[in-house]
């Protein structure tokens, strides 16, 4: 069981003024927030960060919005972290989302869908090591 994910508030939601309603639902869902910064991506840097989408067909269209303006990024700790954030996110496309989550609540689409949550804990590890130092972790 992994108790650290990854997530990023995408620039949708920064820009339509969501942050702190997620993080509000993020705090109430028991995820204690372990580093925290609001930056922005240059496209290459997203590049790296979905170079694992590298060949899907949207990996374009996904470094082009997540370089389109400001993100928060946060590595977040509970018990059975990468599980429990992705049920509180709810599924990648809003349209299949559960009600109450927060795609539900504030994504428009499958490629502008408000956040993003780590899919494994390996994958947890890696992507919050992108964006913090060891040093900024507390
Ligand atoms: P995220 O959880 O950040 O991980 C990869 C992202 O790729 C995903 O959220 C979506 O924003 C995006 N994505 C996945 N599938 C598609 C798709 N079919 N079209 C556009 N974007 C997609």
């Amino acid at each position: 069981m992994s108790n650290i994910t990854f997530t990023m508030i995408k620039p949708d939601a920064v820009k339509a003024g969501h942050i702190g309603a997620i993080l509000a639902k993020i705090n109430e869902a028991g995820f204690r927030i372990k580093a925290m910064k609001m930056t922005k991506l240059s496209a290459e840097k997203a590049g790296q960060f979905y170079e694992v989408h590298k060949e899907r067909p949207f990996y374009g269209e996904l470094c082009e919005f997540m370089s389109s303006g400001h993100i928060v990024a946060a590595i977040l700790e509970k018990e059975n972290a990468v599980a429990d954030f992705r049920t509180l996110i709810g599924a990648t496309d809003p349209a299949k989302a559960d009600e109450g989550t927060i795609r539900k609540m504030f994504a428009k689409s499958m490629g502008e869908n408000a956040v993003h949550g780590s899919d494994s804990a390996e994958n947890a590890l890696i992507e919050g090591s992108f964006f913090f130092s060891a040093l900024e972790q507390f």
